[in-house]
């Protein structure tokens, strides 16, 4: 028992607890010394110089100074939260992946829902993609699918990764808009980049305003394999569903909630939790394999491509839900580090060249923004099973091999040891060809699936769609851009291209674009095109 009149108590194991004067414990420097005075700095006098003996002090703003690490130099703005995976039935037959083997089962999970463009500090309701990224800590190992709420991507490659998140972050000079997509840099790169046809319609659709993270889709986006105990792989496609189906608001709405409560998602998601409404998503696969992918007109390798469901439907494999809050948002939420290239047993990459150039991105960009080799050491990013290997030192090591032997094989009988059996087994997919630069046939036609999704949508959500884009194509100060785009819209849409290019002032439609554009553009409009000054 603690003996608080005494103010102090010695436990079993000799440590000894330092109560204050009201009972509460005593407050110590992060070295473990007790404080006197935690509001006066030691001064000559009380109105003299301060000391630099004042150790106290100087640690504890030392400290105070150093609180903050780089936000991640996309999706900086996210929320997250606890939960656990729970399969349905055994897919054995098609993944070794020893989450999917037991119905029933449980497997703890962590998921982080972000904005892409924002800013630590921005507002949930931007017009922006959402990520949907989903940590399940399972018994071979953490596996992290880093997904969005968008089934597509911008772009086919990854090398362009960069060009167009510069393109949609703040313009270098003026370090604004911090809004997403209004403006001249990102709509010069998007008409540029057809490719990124298909992603922008979805991103001017409803999609890019969800009511809340709980009413949000997430896609994996990419084609991965499961790859079964016999080594036979089979493409698959994720999704998650949520259980309480898909809600956006409308743009006015999303304007007006920036404005009163830029944290709306964040409180959506913390009200839901707390209350015990714990939200709740299916993970749906769409499973096929080379004879299919051969019978599309796309490329199952492409990105900026969806298999519609109708084509092949999505089958529920096992439900995520979501049910407890962090503890503490930057030691959970913030320092969580996912990346693509966390993969157990029995799932595998295709040769998406996107997916590819994600699974070097992740891992160089945690050492960065996590300051060091170690950030696997952190709670939230460590496996929750048993795990050995003789990785040592570096900054802050938590972990560091125990006794003489830090290295194998070894004569001194000494594990770890690797396990052909146990351990993973790429899918020795058969490759060759020649070294080159060069984006596949297969990758070329950008409007297909943008027209499929535009005829998808209902007629209010087709004109949210026309809104989005006169909204946003007319915060783009530079003629030729807007016109730019409605020639890339008079390939998806006819009539919604003209319906924005009237909108925008143009007296004629421009000639639907040409996909195969090149690098540079001429900044003249073309002078076919007629466009009131306004
Ligand atoms: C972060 C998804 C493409 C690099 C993220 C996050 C998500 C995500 C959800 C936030 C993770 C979190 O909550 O901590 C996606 C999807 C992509 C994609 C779905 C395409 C299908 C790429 C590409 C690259 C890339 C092509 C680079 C080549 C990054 C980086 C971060 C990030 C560097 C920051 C990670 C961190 O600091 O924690 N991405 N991304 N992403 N992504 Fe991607």
């Amino acid at each position: 028992a603690t003996i608080h009149d005494q103010k102090l108590h010695r436990g079993a194991g000799g440590e000894l607890h330092q109560f204050a004067e009201d009972g509460m414990p005593v407050l110590t420097t992060a070295q473990g010394g007790p404080v006197s005075d935690d509001q006066n700095t030691l001064r000559v006098g009380a109105r003299g110089p301060a000391l630099i003996d004042d150790f106290h002090f100087r640690e504890k703003i030392f400290h105070f100074d150093h609180e903050r690490i780089p936000e991640r130099v996309v999706h900086a703005r996210g929320y997250g939260a606890h939960g656990y995976f729970e399969t349905y039935e055994s897919m054995a037959a098609y993944t070794r992946a020893d989450l999917f083997q037991r119905p029933g089962e449980k497997t703890p999970a962590f998921v982080r829902f972000s904005t892409v463009a924002g800013s630590k500090g921005s507002f949930d309701l931007a017009r922006d993609v959402r990520g949907f990224a989903v940590k399940i800590y399972t018994q071979q190992g953490n596996w992290d699918l880093v997904g969005n709420n968008i089934p597509v991507f911008f772009i086919q490659d990854a090398i362009k990764f960069p060009d167009v998140i510069h393109s949609v972050k703040p313009e270098p000079d003026k370090e604004f808009p911090q809004a997403q997509s209004a403006h001249d840099n990102f709509w010069d790169f998007i008409t540029l980049t057809p490719e990124s046809m298909h992603m922008i319609m979805w991103v001017m659709s409803d999609r890019a305003i969800p009511r809340s993270f709980r009413f949000m889709e997430g896609f994996g986006v990419h084609t991965f394999r499961f790859v079964n105990a016999a080594d036979e792989s089979t493409f698959v496609k994720f999704h998650w569903k949520p259980k309480l189906g898909l809600q956006s608001v409308a743009w006015n709405e999303a304007v007006k909630i920036n404005g009163a409560d830029p944290d709306f998602h964040r409180r959506d998601l913390w009200q839901a939790i707390q209350s015990g409404n714990f939200p709740e998503w299916e993970l749906c696969v769409q499973l096929f394999d080379q004879d299919f992918a051969d019978t599309f007109d796309f490329d199952i390798l492409d990105p900026t491509k969806i298999i519609p469901e109708e084509i092949l439907p999505v089958k529920p494999i096992g439900r995520l839900v979501l049910d407890r809050m962090p503890e503490n948002f930057f030691a959970e939420t913030e320092q969580v580090a996912f990346m693509t290239q966390n993969v157990p047993p029995g799932i595998d990459f295709s040769n998406d060249p996107l997916l590819q150039g994600r699974n070097f991105s992740y891992l160089d960009t945690q050492l960065k923004r996590l300051g060091g080799p170690n950030f696997t050491h952190l709670p939230i990013n460590a496996p929750k099973c048993p795990f050995h290997n003789f990785q040592q030192d570096g900054h802050m090591a938590m972990r560091n091999p125990v006794g003489r032997v830090n290295y194998q094989p070894n004569s001194w009988n000494q594990g770890p040891r690797e396990s052909p059996v146990q351990g993973y087994r790429h899918f020795p997919a058969e490759e060759q060809g020649p070294k080159v630069r060069l984006r596949p046939e297969s990758f070329a036609d950008h409007y297909s699936q943008a027209r499929q999704f535009y005829i998808s949508q209902t007629p209010p959500e087709q004109r949210h769609i026309a809104a989005a884009l006169i909204f946003e194509l007319s915060k783009v100060e530079t003629p030729v851009i807007r016109e730019r785009m409605v020639s890339h819209l008079m390939n998806i849409d006819e009539t919604l291209a003209s319906k924005v290019g009237h909108a925008l002032g143009f007296k004629s439609m421009p000639k639907p674009a040409d996909a195969a554009m090149p690098t540079r553009q001429d900044l003249e409009p073309s002078p076919a095109l007629s466009i009131i000054e306004r």
